[in-house]
């Protein structure tokens, strides 16, 4: 609680000297992977809002998961003339290659949620992956130590899916290695597709004969595939889910029960914190970091945000409670008797 405070009046007080400082228009460049997921349409709301409130425009644009159109998305930001780019790259390693280009033109670049390997990068702004993956599997082996366990992964050329990836298997090792639970599969899904996990989990249930007790899915898109795979099956509430995000389908799904969790990332708190960092490196005003990335060459400044693992009990304490979604919108098909009270 006290590093949150600590972390919220940093924030006020550069948000504060950014008023402050000379007032010179400020160009951003936001290049984002996609939009179509609901997090990401929040993401860029939110970064663009806030960033104007700074008195800076921004220029954004999605590449609908085409790494060539990324990299020409963010050439043409470059010969627009932004002062700094923000980048939440499709792939990191192939977007990795785009600093070099932009540092020769004096453009700084921040990553943002997703890092950006190889590469002489500025800045870096997250929820730690690594933490997510643990919240997910730690979740799931209190609910069951023992039991089948399909792992789902998200998009291979992401590499928060590895990182995610990791974080999960740090808490199923031991219990793998004690015989408790047998990985039935191990697949991931392109682009973090729903479609595919679907596809995935169908195929996974005839080859097992439906024997299987857990699934340990990457985020709330992929846990949506799944999901309707086990509804084919009568299977949706009867196997464990996990998720990533918070997207409100998922919350909805958590309260019917057919997604047993997620973890939640309040997406005001990273997209204002970037909007501030980017205006901050621009402006040569002190940024705010609190640990470091590895992405292959060099430990990347990074602030890390503090993701937290929501299920059926906290929904309301947590998501709802700080606006990301309505009780209203959450409970939607759950009969009104059955709602929980909210002071
Ligand atoms: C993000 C997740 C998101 C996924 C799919 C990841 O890099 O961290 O929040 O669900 O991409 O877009």
């Amino acid at each position: 609680m006290k590093k949150v405070v600590i972390v919220l009046l940093i924030g006020i007080f550069v948000f504060s000297s950014i008023l402050l400082a000379k007032n010179e228009e400020i160009l951003i460049g936001l290049s984002m992977c996609e939009l179509q997921l609901e997090r990401w349409q929040k993401d860029r709301d939110i970064f663009v809002d806030t960033a104007e409130k700074l008195g800076a425009k921004v220029i954004v644009q999605s590449s609908n998961n085409d790494d060539l159109l990324q990299i020409s998305q963010v050439e043409n930001m470059i010969n627009q003339g932004v002062d700094v780019l923000v980048i939440i790259a499709h792939d990191g390693n192939i977007m990795g290659s785009i600093v070099k280009e932009a540092h020769a033109n004096g453009v700084p670049v921040i990553a943002y949620d997703r890092l950006l390997m190889n590469s002489d990068l500025d800045y870096f702004i997250t929820f730690d992956p690594i933490k997510i993956g643990e919240y997910q599997a730690q979740y799931l082996v209190n609910k069951k130590p023992t039991g089948n366990y399909f792992l789902l992964g998200g998009s291979p050329t992401d590499n928060n899916a590895h990182l995610v990836r990791q974080g999960q298997m740090n808490i199923l090792q031991p219990y793998i290695d004690r015989g408790d639970i047998k990985i039935v599969g191990d697949q991931w899904a392109k682009n973090w597709s729903a479609q595919e996990a679907m596809n995935i989990i169908e195929n996974a249930l005839t080859a097992t004969k439906n024997q299987i007790d857990v699934i340990v899915a990457s985020n709330d898109s992929t846990a949506g595939g799944a999901i309707e795979a086990l509804k084919e099956q009568g299977l949706a509430g009867k196997v464990l889910v996990s998720g990533q995000d918070a997207d409100l389908v998922a919350c909805r799904r958590i309260v019917e029960g057919t997604q047993t969790m997620t973890v939640y990332k309040p997406i005001k708190s990273i997209a204002t914190q970037a909007a501030i960092m980017a205006v901050s490196v621009v402006k040569d005003i002190h940024v705010v970091t609190n640990g470091t990335a590895n992405n292959g060459v060099k430990e990347v400044p990074t602030f890390y945000l503090e993701p937290i693992p929501v299920d059926m009990n906290n929904i309301v304490e947590t998501v709802i409670r700080d606006g990301f979604h309505s009780l209203e919108d959450v409970y939607k098909n759950i009969p009104k008797s059955q709602w929980p009270k909210v002071e």
